[in-house]
């Protein structure tokens, strides 16, 4: 990949003199333009990504796919998709893409199909209750034990596809809480409980904890010779695996060059495949796969990933804009912004670029969100009429899976709504001409007026989505992760490490030690009070 500082692009400074005509231009000239909306949505396949309520011009995209082309985005997608190191500070090829392509040229083709049967296998063997407990039961429960990208992945895909899950019941222990571990155990089974520990790394003290307890805690039950018919395990590391008690023949391997964040595709979807079946699981993964070919094929200017990167760098280095928010219109949804917190916030979370200097423009956005409409009765407000810009992702699906229409008009009716008015606002005159309905004095109506006023101009992009099934959420997941990717590749920093999450890993490790003997422990001393105030409480 070629390392180029984007400020220093032609397409940067040509952005530069353009976002000083645009940056006041409000939305509502823009769409004067008759043709605009049809320029600025891509329909593919199932989705509809309309792209039009943000603020640009087709001379924006365009100098936009320009900085694209000048930063190497082309050689950087055959770099990535090539299985080359575009992890260097890891030293890693970035291949979960391979993970969830079928086709006979695939990466690593036999041992990713021998794992996906293995997958198949396990989880058919469970879920027709072949695979019994060790006292003859079947099956009933299942707990994946991770945290990062080997629990959020997991959760939010098993959420998304309630509509398509079995008769198991999925649980998840992500935090080194024990009280959570508690709340989660408590009321189980053993003897119908599947644990999936999930860790590619074996070392991640949460989850060697969490699963520390809940071995010991049923094997207090069942006894040790139990384990075997219990426990499974998900990492790369066999050998610390098998330390930890589950023999070779229950462990599900992966491979370091799938990034944790980018690894539900592997084994560390099990817990998908165990809730929702493996068909469906490998819907999912060849749902991904078709937004990967998109990704791959298309010119820039139609490629969904690419233009929703571009819009982003656009709002984050010349708006401004801190933050982006991502509004699913669907509960199935309530996970996946957390999930894009990780996913998002780990890759482009980084200040030095890919020589090693610190940068000298704005990386990564932050993320956050809920679905609607309950986001709508928390935090729109701020959005509406709020000092801070913050383009927001609508997600939403023309038809909801039980089929209740009333519902899904009024909720659609909201998804449609606020686009249009955070597009749209509301002036001056229109809040006067809404007084006149009512029997306010002239004075109260000038006082009110100011609050009621909504400026409108918030950028938006929807994307509207036939149905939510395992393959388009596939597509939706698979386009944020190449979104990211084009993000790094603009800005010049490395995506796929981590090392600030490293950091506090092995901070916590020094404080946990050092409850031994607070005293002499070596800390500033805002940090030694609280330990002391802690280790005495
Ligand atoms: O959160 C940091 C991280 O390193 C993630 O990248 C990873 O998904 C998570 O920890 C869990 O790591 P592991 O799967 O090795 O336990």
């Amino acid at each position: 990949m070629k390392n180029i500082n984007p400020t220093e692009t032609n397409a940067w400074k040509k952005l530069q003199l353009h976002f000083e005509t645009i940056k006041d231009v409000h939305l509502k000239e823009l769409f004067k333009d008759q043709g605009r909306v049809a320029a600025l949505t891509i329909q593919w396949q199932d989705f509809l990504v309309d792209y039009s309520k943000n603020r640009i011009t087709e001379e924006t995209k365009s100098l936009l796919v320009d900085l694209a082309e000048e930063v190497g985005l082309s050689e950087a997608i055959a770099s990535y998709y090539g299985g080359e190191v575009i992890n260097k500070t890891e030293d890693r090829a970035v291949m979960h893409t391979a993970l969830r392509d079928f086709s006979a040229t695939a990466y690593h083709k036999q041992e990713v199909a021998g794992v996906r049967d293995a997958i198949k296998t396990f989880t058919k063997s469970i879920i027709e209750g072949a695979h019994k407990g060790v006292t003859g039961k079947v099956i009933t429960d299942v707990v994946n034990i991770g945290i990062g990208g080997s629990d959020l992945g997991p959760v939010m895909v098993v959420e998304a596809l309630q509509y398509y899950k079995n008769h198991l019941t999925t649980h998840f222990i992500s935090n080194v809480d024990g009280d959570h571990v508690m709340e989660t155990i408590k009321d189980l089974n053993p003897e119908t409980t599947l644990f999936v520990i999930v860790s590619k790394t074996f070392t991640t003290q949460e989850t060697l904890s969490n699963a520390t307890t809940v071995r010991a805690w049923f094997v207090d039950q069942l006894g040790e010779e139990a384990v075997g018919n219990h426990f499974v395990a998900v990492s790369t590391n066999l050998e610390a695996v098998q330390n930890f008690g589950i023999t070779s023949h229950n462990i599900f391997p992966m491979w370091k060059w799938v990034g944790g964040r980018f690894s539900l595709w592997s084994s560390v979807g099990l817990s998908i495949a165990l809730a929702v079946g493996y068909d469906h699981f490998e819907d999912l993964l060849k749902g991904a796969h078709e937004m990967d070919v998109h990704f791959k094929e298309q010119p820039f200017g139609e490629n969904i990933p690419v233009i929703t990167a571009l819009l982003s760098v656009w709002y984050n280095n010349f708006f401004g804009a801190e933050s982006e928010a991502v509004i699913p219109y669907t509960q199935y949804l309530h996970r996946l912004p957390a999930y894009l917190q990780q996913a998002i916030m780990e890759s482009n979370g980084k200040s030095v670029d890919r020589d090693g200097n610190p940068v000298t423009y704005e990386t990564g956005n932050i993320i956050w969100g809920e679905p609607g409409t309950n986001s709508q009765h928390a935090f729109f407000q701020l959005i509406h009429q709020g000092t801070k810009l913050i383009p927001a992702d609508f997600i939403g699906f023309k038809k909801s899976l039980y089929g209740n229409t009333d519902h899904h008009d009024k909720l659609m009716a909201n998804f449609f709504a606020q686009t249009e008015a955070l597009m749209n606002g509301k002036t001056k005159d229109q809040v006067t001409e809404e007084f006149k309905e009512r029997t306010l004095s002239r004075k109260r109506i000038e006082q009110l007026t100011p609050f009621k006023v909504f400026e409108g101009n918030k950028p938006t992009t929807t994307y509207l989505i036939d149905t939510l099934s395992p393959s388009t959420l596939g597509a939706l997941i698979a386009m944020y992760e190449h979104k990211i990717f084009v993000q790094g590749v603009i800005w010049n920093i490395y995506s796929y490490d981590q090392w600030g999450v490293e950091l506090g890993k092995q901070l916590a490790k020094q404080v946990l030690s050092d409850f031994n003997d607070v005293e002499s422990s070596n800390h500033d001393a805002s940090t030694k009070q609280l330990l002391i105030s802690y280790k005495n409480a």
